[in-house]
């Protein structure tokens, strides 16, 4: 059994083509369970989807196959993927806003499941830009986008709409549920945003980082089946629910914490802008405006660096963020700091980097080789990086 697929049929024409590809997952090894929105009910019903699954089809927010029992968190809970086919507009509006009306999008909302949509529609509607803006919020959050195929639609008219083949509507349901257990039963400890450095008792030294991308590793990784440990350095981002999050201010604490999580790890990324200077002598008192002031810092100690020495085992990822010469500078880190892999961005553009919702990274690995991941929104990016680093790591079962 690959796992639970929860399906959203919604209201298209195509939704007696779901009926095939619920059968095909089921011949692929997954447990299917439908729900049926009030528009796919105008083409489909749910006893057809009962008789095939096996499994009670819900067509309603309130429907509660199981007295006493809540379905809706029920079968949040049970999805290893939530697939939306045919995906109408109106149910890609609904899932980009998260507004939880029927019973799929409902559970879409109480889900941390991947979720694939196969949207189908006539072709006006297919383009229009609220639902390519919905769409590409989707994508952002890391969902699959099956893309329909382009041909004669229902209505009469040409264009890209059709609801893609039922194969390639299963390969990526297989694509997201086998994403979904990538790191199941693995533990991941990963650094996020800056670190403040004190000079005295109300100023600190700090850098631009917003901590976006750390958290986007540790979100993806849970998402990927890890148990998660997030260093974070002060931001204002709300941490994953699942993660075991400790903060910290100072990049000393940052490296205390560090050594502690990683000893029962198997994968370390470093994504923390870390303070490579401290000031060597912090003021108890608040420093006054008495003409010139000259600060003395001294070099913190490199966190990933020494997590690297004490855990020779562990595959450790690190950031480098350069502003010219990026892949040069970013190798010389990886042999000098005896990393298994780091990703490199370039924080002199102002479309990805530091505050910016979106990144676009080069991993290079220590065999000499590297990959390319364009850019993308942090989560996305971070989904890559997790599927590049698993490789490096110890095979299923043997953690
Ligand atoms: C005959 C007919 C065919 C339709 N086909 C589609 C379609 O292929 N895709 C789509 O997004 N909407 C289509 N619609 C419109 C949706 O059914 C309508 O927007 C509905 O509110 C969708 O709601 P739902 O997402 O809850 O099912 C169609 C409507 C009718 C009457």
């Amino acid at each position: 059994m690959k796992g639970v697929v929860v399906m959203g049929v919604t209201g298209s024409v195509a939704a007696y083509r779901a009926a095939d590809v619920a059968r095909d997952l089921m011949r692929a090894g997954f447990e299917v369970r439908v729900c049926l929105s009030r528009g796919a009910a105008e083409f489909v019903t749910a006893t057809l989807f009962e008789a095939l699954t096996g499994n009670p089809a819900l067509t309603d927010a309130f429907d509660e196959p199981k007295p006493g029992r809540m379905a809706h968190i029920d079968w949040a809970r049970d999805a290893d993927v939530l697939l939306v086919c045919p995906a109408s507009a109106n149910a890609l509006a609904r899932l980009a806003a998260g507004r939880s009306e029927d019973m799929f999008s409902t559970i879409a909302v109480a889900s941390t499941a991947p979720l694939v949509v196969a949207p189908a529609m006539n072709p006006e509607m297919f383009s229009h830009e609220a639902t390519q803006q919905n769409l590409k919020a989707l994508r952002d959050r890391g969902a699959i986008v099956v893309e329909p195929t382009e041909g004669d639609v229902a209505c009469g008219e040409h264009g890209q709409g059709k609801l893609a083949p039922t194969q390639v509507i299963v390969e990526a349901t297989l694509q997201a549920a086998m994403r979904s257990d990538l790191y199941r039963g693995t533990r991941v400890v990963v650094t996020a945003g800056p670190t403040a450095e004190p000079l005295d008792p109300v100023r600190i030294l700090t850098n631009r980082s917003s901590g976006k991308m750390g958290y986007a590793i540790a979100r993806a990784a849970i998402q990927m089946g890890a148990e998660v440990v997030l260093i974070t350095g002060p931001t204002c981002l709300t941490p994953p629910p699942r993660a075991d999050t400790r903060r910290v201010e100072t990049a000393s604490e940052m490296l205390t914490s560090a050594l502690n999580a990683c000893q029962n790890a198997d994968l370390f990324v470093a994504a923390a802008a870390v303070a490579d200077f401290t000031p060597k002598e912090p003021r108890s008192d608040k420093i006054r405006r008495d003409g010139d002031l000259t600060v003395e810092l001294a070099p913190t100690q490199d966190i990933v660096a020494t997590v690297a020495e004490k855990f020779p085992e562990l595959v450790v990822c690190g950031f480098a963020a350069e502003v010219s010469e990026v892949e040069a500078a970013a190798r010389a880190k990886l042999e000098k700091k005896g990393l298994s892999a780091i990703a490199a961005n370039d924080v002199s553009r102002s479309d990805i980097g530091f505050d910016s919702d979106d990144n676009e990274v080069t991993v290079l690995f220590r065999d000499g080789s590297k990959i390319e991941i364009p850019r993308s929104s942090k989560l996305v990016v971070a989904m890559r990086l997790l599927e590049a680093l698993r490789p490096l790591m110890a095979p299923p079962g043997k953690n």
